[in-house]
């Protein structure tokens, strides 16, 4: 990316958001910044905030505003996203993408580039119940789709492959209520700023990855 730029990856849990955005981060540049990765750390850490968020994680509901905030802000301070950052996974409703709108203004950056990332129920409950994700290094697995060569062992480091806690079957419905209610309306939100851009998610990994790349490179070419 040439110029300071936020790229935000929208889509329902299992859309593909982490998938995508470790190829598309690498390839632009700026660091992947995905707001579930940053509170698991913190979970794991047993930090002040990881002990706040993680019951509220483990039910599948939205952590309040003003921590993701508060998190989010100190993260775009750090030296590394001075060209900007990819986030996955936030904003998350409508005070954060205002919240991050405010942000965007005073540190100087260009407008969003917003994809809607599009999958089906069906798919998105196989994509979640099948996931597992390195220990090491965060790779991330599906057991029906993209299995590791070695059962439970990570293909790039040997890690251990762990299913999320909150990939459980009545947790992974609570989060797809609350993307229903408080995350799909941003999509109009960033249509209406006309950055909004849309691919179909349930296509492979890798056609949905050229897709990205396409938009990423036409947006760049403007
Ligand atoms: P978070 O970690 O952000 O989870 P999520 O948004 O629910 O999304 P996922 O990580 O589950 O899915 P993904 O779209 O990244 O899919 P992935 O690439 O892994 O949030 C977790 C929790 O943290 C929230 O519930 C909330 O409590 C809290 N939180 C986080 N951010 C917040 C915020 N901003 N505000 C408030 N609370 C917040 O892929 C899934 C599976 O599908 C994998 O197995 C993968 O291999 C497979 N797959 C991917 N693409 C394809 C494909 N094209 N074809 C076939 N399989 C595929």
């Amino acid at each position: 990316m040439s110029r300071r730029r936020v790229f935000i990856l929208l889509g329902p849990p299992g859309a593909g958001k982490g998938t995508q955005a470790k190829r598309i981060a690498k390839q632009c540049g700026v660091p992947h910044l995905s707001t579930g990765d940053m509170m698991r750390d913190a979970v794991a850490r047993g930090t002040d905030l990881g002990k706040i968020v993680g019951p509220i994680m483990q039910r599948g509901e939205l952590v309040p505003d003003e921590l993701v905030m508060k998190m989010v802000e100190e993260r775009l301070k750090q030296p590394d996203c001075a060209a900007g950052c990819l986030f996955d996974g936030f904003p998350r409703t409508l005070p954060q993408a205002e919240g991050l709108d405010a942000i965007m203004r005073r540190g100087g950056f260009g407008k969003p580039l917003v994809v809607d990332l599009a999958v089906s129920n069906e798919k998105l409950l196989r994509r979640l119940t099948g996931r597992r994700t390195c220990s090491v290094g965060g790779e991330i697995y599906n057991v029906y789709d993209a299995p590791p060569k070695v059962d439970g062992i990570c293909d790039s480091d040997g890690g251990k492959l762990v299913q999320r806690a909150d990939d459980r079957d009545e947790v992974v419905s609570q989060r797809l209520a609350a993307y229903e209610k408080a995350t799909k309306p941003l999509a109009e939100y960033y249509r209406r700023q006309g950055v909004l851009q849309e691919v179909d998610a349930s296509a492979s990994v890798d056609e949905v990855g050229r897709a990205l790349i396409g938009i990423i490179q036409r947006a760049e070419g403007q």
